[in-house]
């Protein structure tokens, strides 16, 4: 049964209201005397460690917000979602992204039917297209091999994908793949400016097949693409990755190459379904089940691990702390690998589209804070444009570093360099540099005791901005897996903990809906003044400046 408590209600939130209100932690102190700090709060996995000992927690902290996971009924939540119940409730669907990359023998029933059979026949449709194409077994309409994938797709049908291909790129096959998202015409005229018709394969990628973006460039590039080809030879180019098989026929493209995936797939959980055909396409079928692996390595552990050793659990329970108790806003995701660059945008999606919610499970209107503005780039770039701000700003951002301890470039002593800022940042973070220390400093640099006075405030570091390391051997595609794992379930414990619905996405329908009420507003001559006064004037404006 998937819970509805609201967290307000336990007994552990009142206790952790009081823990927090008895307790100012600094981790300065908390390392001073606990020796065993580090091995207390921190999980080692077989290829990556998770250490959490920078967060401003003590094992009462730890204790309560575990007694809060049971209080919500976290256990009951984790089983109702991995065997397939209906928790998306407003939309009346089960959650079973897991299920894409469990390979137990074990069956997993919607409706009564076991789906793995499904799953398994559109991997293995996927595994031979992208052998076909990857090969250069399958030709364009001119005989010539496909060199080019385009995906065209937006939010959850692009986000992973781009987000996968970018993080993996080292292990990329001989195509080159390419992604239109936006509806802005230039994002496809960039892409298409280069590309050849006769060695380009189209991947239309959309749970809906109906969004506007997708639907605007997936007729662009066919048009692109019959300047050149014929009607007839669109099946060699185009492809369709979707749950609406009607709309991918009406559009042209052939019943054998749709690529189907099942409305318990949820956009932005769906890269590991038919979604992720552009990234096998990049890294091959072999790589694209070991990313499914390391997925499911993650759910075993989620499934299994005890709370006190869960690492998503500990990641949701720590980020509650921080929103619900400390006010937290925001919450950072910095990897230090340019690999990982579009991983904070990821998990913005993830995150921000399952948990930015406000009614509760109840139909109540929610009377504390649920997810937090999620947002990052990769190490060091970001210690020199928004670091400043974390350091000394007056936010509290916790943050979760990421970095791998081998690099796939060897290249001179680069990954030391990274990795010395990566640990000299959580360090800084945490421990900060007291006015003693500064003052000591600037002694050292031969300043008076006025300009001491003067310019002591200004470098003090607090301290006390807590971190996550997660550190793994290697970027490659089953640790990646794994990782993207972490997070999805993190936000499901985020999600439970809120009694909130997190598998909906209704906040992104009424932009959408006006979107489609001004557009027709836009093609004729005349005035408009049907909106509010900004609104027209905006409208007016663009009409007589176009
Ligand atoms: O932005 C809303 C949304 O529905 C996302 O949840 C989804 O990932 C995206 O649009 C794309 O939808 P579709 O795959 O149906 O084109």
């Amino acid at each position: 049964m998937f819970p509805k408590i609201n967290p307000l209600e336990t007994k552990s939130w009142q206790n952790l209201e009081a823990h927090f209100t008895q307790n100012d932690f600094e981790l300065r102190t908390l390392f001073q005397y606990n020796p065993e700090r580090f091995s207390q709060f921190s999980i080692e996995k077989e290829n990556y460690l998770f250490d959490y000992s920078k967060n401003l927690i003590d094992e009462k902290t730890l204790e309560l917000l575990l007694n809060l996971a049971e209080e919500c009924k976290l256990e009951d939540a984790i089983k109702a979602m991995f065997s397939g119940e209906i928790i998306n409730e407003t939309e009346h669907r089960a959650v079973l992204h897991t299920a894409l990359r469990d390979f137990s023998p074990e069956p997993i029933l919607v409706d009564g039917e076991n789906i793995k059979p499904e799953i398994k026949k559109v991997l293995d449709q996927m595994k031979s297209f992208s052998e076909k194409i990857i090969s250069g077994a399958h030709k364009g309409f001119s005989g010539k091999e496909i060199t080019d994938v385009v995906n065209i797709g937006i939010g959850g049908s692009d986000l992973g994908p781009v987000m996968v291909c970018s993080a993996l790129k080292h292990f990329k096959t001989r195509l080159n793949v390419h992604f239109v998202s936006n509806v802005d015409g230039n994002d496809i005229a960039e892409v298409l400016k280069n590309l050849n018709p006769e060695t380009t394969l189209f991947i239309i990628a959309s749970k809906t097949f109906t969004t506007q973006e997708t639907m605007t460039n997936a007729n662009s590039a066919k048009d692109w693409f019959l300047k050149n080809g014929k009607l007839e030879d669109v099946e060699k180019h185009f492809v369709a990755l979707s749950t609406n098989i009607e709309a991918v026929k009406n559009f042209g493209i052939a019943e054998e190459n749709i690529f189907q995936f099942w409305d318990w797939v949820g956009g932005r959980y769906s890269l590991w379904s038919a979604i992720g055909l552009s990234i096998v396409l990049f890294i091959g079928y072999d790589n694209f089940e070991q990313l499914l692996k390391g997925a499911e390595d993650t759910d075993t552990h989620f499934k299994t691990a005890k709370f006190s050793e869960n690492i998503p659990v500990i990641m949701g329970l720590l980020g509650i702390w921080y929103r619900n108790f400390y006010d937290a806003e925001t919450y950072a995701i910095l990897p230090y690998s340019q690999y990982l660059n579009r991983f904070p945008a990821y998990f913005q999606q993830g995150d921000m589209e399952s948990n930015g919610k406000s009614i509760d499970r109840n139909g109540e209107f929610v009377e504390y804070e649920t997810g937090p503005v999620i947002w990052g780039e990769p190490g060091t770039n970001g210690q020199h444009a928004f670091y400043q701000l974390i350091h000394q700003g007056t936010e509290l951002i916790p943050a979760d570093f990421i970095a791998y301890v081998k690099s796939a470039n060897v290249v001179s002593d680069h990954q030391v360099k990274l990795l010395a800022n990566f640990f000299a940042q959580t360090e800084a973070l945490a421990f900060g540099k007291t006015e003693n220390e500064v003052i000591e400093e600037l002694k050292k640099e031969g300043k008076t005791d006025e300009e001491i006075s003067k310019l002591a405030p200004y470098k003090i570091f607090t301290g006390d901005s807590p971190t996550n390391s997660i550190f793994f051997h290697e970027l490659n595609p089953f640790s990646l897996g794994q990782l993207i794992a972490l997070y999805e379930h993190k936000i499901f414990v985020q999600g439970v903990i809120w009694n909130i619905f997190s598998f909906d996405q209704f906040g992104v329908e009424l932009g959408k809906v006006l979107a489609k009420n001004i557009l027709p507003k836009l093609i004729d001559d005349e005035h408009v003044n049907s909106h509010d006064s900004s609104t027209n004037a905006l409208i007016n404006y663009y009409k007589k400046n176009k």
